[in-house]
């Protein structure tokens, strides 16, 4: 009996898709077929292709924004604002391509070109993650298939159906089927395309836990490319901020938008010891305002559920397990409903534990530390292993050039969330947050690799030195 993956609506519990799980060896087999090809078509062939594509998907946005909100249990709003982003994806795309991956031509000495081209790695395989199961997966593949690979798609077993929903606007367009193939499975289905001969790489969008173990098994194999956008455990530190409400909105968008299923959430607010209870008070008041319901309810949910009840017991037990340790609730995360993953936004602060984990909390869970100085914030935000995003909420310039230049991450923020990254930059993170393969307007550096060459119509050449001179060579032999 073949193995089928459903795909449930968290919000509700109710089944919305299944298909039964694929056979990791038999799309790459198919995409190898079909590889070759579309790396011969011209760029502006695949470019015109990824257009129809994004224009596809905009003439689709109700229908994608539904799909995603129901097997996500994000509000309707924020599903809409990801199709937005897949759209957008292909003219940045087609820019980085340029920009990133140019081609050159340049004359040298002896009037022989020096040019410098790129040329795609072949068959990507791109594993997805379930937060945002079109925009990421959707920002490798775009510039996968613009810089001329084929691609094999496994979106999370927990989204299957946006992932295949995704695929088939592709197909619409015109990618052809041997060239975008969609894989149907979970983590082992993951294991086994990641270790199949047939791909010439794989661009990872997941947690650190799988991203480790891609990372030793890719250690043996230099021949294949690995790029890892990883988690994060996110600082944001606060100091000499003269607006505190302001402050608050920011802090509550960055650790609680997604319902905190966001690599680039806010996890750790660091805050000045004794100036901090305005602040705490001025977010203790939204928090008690955010709305947490249904995708499609009305009013509008700020925030949905996690992804499932598993998520959310996960998240649950986190809070508890700080709270064990010595941290003083401010305000509680409870589970809304025993059977549905809702849960209210928690603030605890842990500035009493004195070994704190250094774990990704996937969920609506945001730690206060309190410090009594600049130097102290800096230390508690680079207190990680991670090194995705940090940002600084103050009034001066001064702070922001110290923070800059200090902190460990990726993106670094002033008066600004944590997330809501753009599209238009790279992202990606140092430490466990990735392998130094940033994403976004960087994709495209992993999806070609460059091919120098010197070129010349016809074969000209004398060697002018370090040879016996003939004339000298036969008079030696006459003489002898
Ligand atoms: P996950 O690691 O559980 O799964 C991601 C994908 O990998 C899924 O398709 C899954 O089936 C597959 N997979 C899981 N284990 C695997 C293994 N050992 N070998 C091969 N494939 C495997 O991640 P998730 O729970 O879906 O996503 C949440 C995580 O992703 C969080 O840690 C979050 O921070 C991270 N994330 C990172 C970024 C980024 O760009 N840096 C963006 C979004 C999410
Ligand atoms: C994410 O990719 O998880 C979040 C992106 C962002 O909001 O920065």
């Amino acid at each position: 009996m073949t193995d089928t993956i459903s795909s449930i609506n968290p919000a509700t519990g109710d089944s919305i898709w299944e298909a039964p799980v694929g056979d990791a060896d038999a799309e790459v087999g198919v995409a190898r077929g079909g590889w070759a090809q579309w790396a011969a078509q011209s760029h502006s062939f695949r470019i015109e292709t990824m257009r129809r594509f994004a224009n596809i998907v905009r003439g689709k946005l109700d229908e994608f924004a539904d799909l995603i909100s129901r097997e996500t249990g994000k509000p309707l709003w924020e599903a809409r604002t990801e199709v937005e982003a897949v759209v957008n994806k292909v003219d940045i795309s087609a820019e980085a391509y340029f920009e990133r991956t140019p081609s050159r031509n340049k004359q040298g000495e002896l009037r022989e070109q020096n040019a410098l081209r790129h040329k795609p790695h072949g068959v990507l395989a791109v594993l997805g993650p379930f937060n945002f199961p079109a925009h990421l997966p959707n920002g490798h593949i775009v510039p996968a298939l613009i810089a001329g690979n084929a691609v094999v798609f496994k979106p999370s077993e927990k989204t299957p159906a946006t992932g295949e929903f995704l695929v088939n606007c592709y197909l619409e367009a015109g990618v052809p089927e041997n060239v975008i193939r969609l894989l149907v499975g979970g983590p082992e289905e993951g294991k086994a395309l990641a270790a199949h001969e047939g791909i010439d790489g794989l661009l990872f969008t997941g947690s650190a836990r799988a991203g480790l173990a891609l990372h030793k098994q890719f250690g043996k194999r230099p021949d294949k490319i690995l790029a890892l956008e990883l988690g994060g455990n996110n600082p944001l530190v606060v100091w000499d901020s003269p607006d505190a409400d302001a402050a608050a909105a920011i802090i509550v968008q960055s650790a609680y938008m997604t319902a905190g299923q966001r690599c680039t959430a806010a996890r750790r607010l660091i805050v000045k010891d004794g100036e901090h209870q305005p602040l705490i008070d001025a977010i203790r008041k939204i928090i008690d305002r955010i709305i947490v319901g249904p995708p499609d309810a009305d009013p509008a949910p700020f925030m949905g559920c996690l992804i499932d009840n598993r998520s959310a017991e996960a998240v649950t037990d986190g809070f508890l397990d700080l709270m064990m340790k010595g941290g003083s609730p401010i305000a509680h995360l409870r589970r809304i409903d025993d059977d549905k993953p809702f849960l209210t936004p928690g603030l605890i602060d842990v500035t009493a534990i004195e070994k704190r984990d250094d774990e990704e909390i996937f969920g609506p869970l945001l730690q206060v530390i309190r410090v009594p100085d600049f130097a102290s914030a800096m230390q508690e935000a680079n207190n990680t292993r991670f090194g995705l995003s940090a940002s600084l909420l103050s009034g001066s310039p001064d702070l922001y050039n110290r923070f800059w230049a200090q902190s460990r991450a990726g993106i670094v923020n002033w008066n600004k969330p944590t997330n809501g990254a753009s599209s238009a930059a790279p992202f990606g993170g140092i430490g466990m947050s990735g392998n130094h393969r940033p994403s976004a307007y960087y994709a495209a550096d992993y999806c070609a690799y460059p091919v120098a060459s010197a070129e010349a119509p016809s074969a000209r050449a004398a060697i002018k030195i370090g040879l016996k001179d003939p004339e000298m060579e036969r008079t030696a032999s006459d003489e002898s």
